[in-house]
């Protein structure tokens, strides 16, 4: 489905046209009132429409305009609508229309958003849209998306169109990292997805991916430990994007990849073992962020890195009792071989902070059952040792819709995973704040820079979201908020 920006009415297809609060209609909903001779205005009458955002009245072949239907979309309050409230009306929309039978619809938003309202309304069409049917090869054609091309009329079609360049690539990211979520484990392994990202050189990123061999020369062992049990090879993928000054530090961005966690030898139970195909939901946000900073070519400097691995049982996997030695020189005892994702950011983070002098790293990762616990799947848990970055990101979170709620880190927590035997263990004692042993782990591998690990288990995969920018399973959880929270603090 493609956004498109004019300043008049196409007049093919069908036709929406915002009504405010207690059904009073906006300048464009009157005019196409009058010319259906009152249609607007009866069929509000005979119906509980209001005009509440987001509710949608559809009135089918009307007498006295061109349009398939007129839609009454609403808006709410006059001029209360914000950038989630737009993204939100125009995602109820295109719920509604998706597979209604109609191809082209257009929504007249003149007087009622700005090009960057505008630009809003038009991710939160792009982000209803997205479906993964990709195996779905009986999928009747009354069941898939008919919608093909909204235009967003607007007063000033130049500026819609500069600022649908920035927040189309937001939405061509989130997609990205949706689809990388919903992609089955057998389909989306370590090469596989390292070659997919290599295609993004196409937008200006520079790609370069290690292989097994490579990291074992650089002694990333915790990091190969865990896909020690596979027979696929475990991958770290770094991409850059150089959009800022030359000698400007990078922002650094890293993310957990495991393709498949069946938890290794400390095997996971049957029971919904399947979704941890979207054990790699930290990378594929990463991912999806480069994608947008390269498709909106950002004026920043960005690091993303990836590491990739699957964690199986197997005669060759890692045991329980194993000790490892990170590239960090640090050892590990490895108590639960499903505690495993921090073993792959110790050292792809250490590598981070080594390699790329970042101005700050931000991991994400779906990395404990016990954030699901805390938080549910409304906000993602943030770690960090930096105030500024908490909260730019805390602030970033509100106005992009993907909320986070901060934890604590500290030397009480971090004492629950020394071990005895080695440096660290790489589990705490027992099930209490479960969420932030496993974030002290990773504190130990950022060397003192600036740091904030989100934990994405409860808000990266999700299947009864009530928000309509929101599909079943993969969400892109992560793409608006850190575009959000680099705009904000990064590009101004
Ligand atoms: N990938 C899981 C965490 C997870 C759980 C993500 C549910 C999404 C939904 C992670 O690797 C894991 O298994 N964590 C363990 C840690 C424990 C062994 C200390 C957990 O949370 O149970
Ligand atoms: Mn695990
Ligand atoms: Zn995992």
């Amino acid at each position: 489905m493609k956004i498109k920006f004019a300043s008049a009415n196409p007049s093919t297809g069908s036709l929406a046209v915002p009504v405010f609060e207690k059904s009073t209609l906006s300048d464009a909903a009157k005019a196409v009132d009058k010319a259906a001779g009152g249609a607007i205005t009866r069929a509000i009458k005979a119906s509980r429409f209001s005009g509440k955002a987001g509710e949608t009245l559809e009135i089918y072949a009307p007498a006295g305009v061109d349009a398939n239907r007129i839609i009454a979309l609403g808006v709410g309050a006059k001029g209360k609508l914000d950038g989630n409230g737009f993204e939100k009306a125009g995602a109820s929309l295109v719920k509604s229309l998706l597979t209604g039978g109609e191809t082209d619809l257009a929504v007249v938003l003149t007087t009622v958003a700005d090009a960057e309202m505008a630009a809003r309304f038009g991710l939160g069409c792009r982000l209803a849209a997205y479906r993964f049917d990709a195996y779905r090869t009986k999928l009747d054609d009354s069941k898939k998306p008919s919608l093909k091309n909204v235009t967003l009329v607007v007063d000033d079609e130049k500026a819609g169109k500069a600022a649908w360049k920035s927040w189309g690539a937001v939405a061509d990211g989130v997609d990205l990292a949706r689809d990388l979520v919903n992609e089955p484990p057998n389909v989306l392994t370590p090469p596989a997805y390292a070659k997919k990202v290599q295609g993004l050189a196409d937008l200006g990123l520079e790609i370069e991916v290690l292989g097994e061999k490579e990291m074992k020369k650089l002694g990333m062992n915790a990091l190969l430990g865990v896909g020690q049990g596979s027979v696929l090879e475990s991958q770290l993928v770094i991409m850059k994007w150089n959009g800022g000054k030359k000698g400007d530090k990078p922002l650094a961005f890293v993310g957990k990849g495991v393709c498949f966690d069946s938890g290794g030898i400390s095997l996971k139970p049957g029971q919904g073992m399947d979704e941890m195909k979207g054990d790699m939901g930290g990378s594929a946000a990463v991912v999806g962020l480069m994608r947008a900073l390269a498709g909106r070519k950002a004026k920043v400097n960005a690091i993303g890195v990836i590491g990739l691995v699957e964690n199986m049982p197997d005669g060759n996997a890692q045991r329980p009792g194993d000790i490892v030695t990170s590239m960090s020189g640090q050892t590990i005892e490895i108590l639960n071989t499903d505690a495993e994702g921090r073993l792959v950011l110790a050292d792809a983070l250490w590598h981070t902070q080594k390699e790329f002098d970042p101005e700050f790293i931000i991991d994400l990762a779906t990395l404990t059952g016990a954030i699901l616990i805390a938080l549910g799947h409304e906000h993602a848990g943030i770690f960090s040792n930096d105030d500024k970055i908490a909260e730019g990101l805390t602030k970033a979170g509100l106005a992009s819709d993907e909320k986070v709620w901060r934890l604590p880190v500290g030397p009480e927590y971090d004492r629950q995973i020394d071990s005895p035997v080695a440096d660290m263990k790489n589990i705490g004692e027992g099930r209490l704040a479960g969420s932030i042993t496993a974030a002290q782990f990773l504190q130990r591998y950022v060397n003192g820079k600036p740091w904030c690990h989100i934990d994405i288990a409860g808000t990266g995969m999700w299947a009864g979201s009530k928000d309509p920018r929101l599909p079943t399973f993969g969400t892109g959880y992560g793409v608006r908020l850190l575009d959000r929270f680099v705009r904000d603090n990064y590009e101004k």
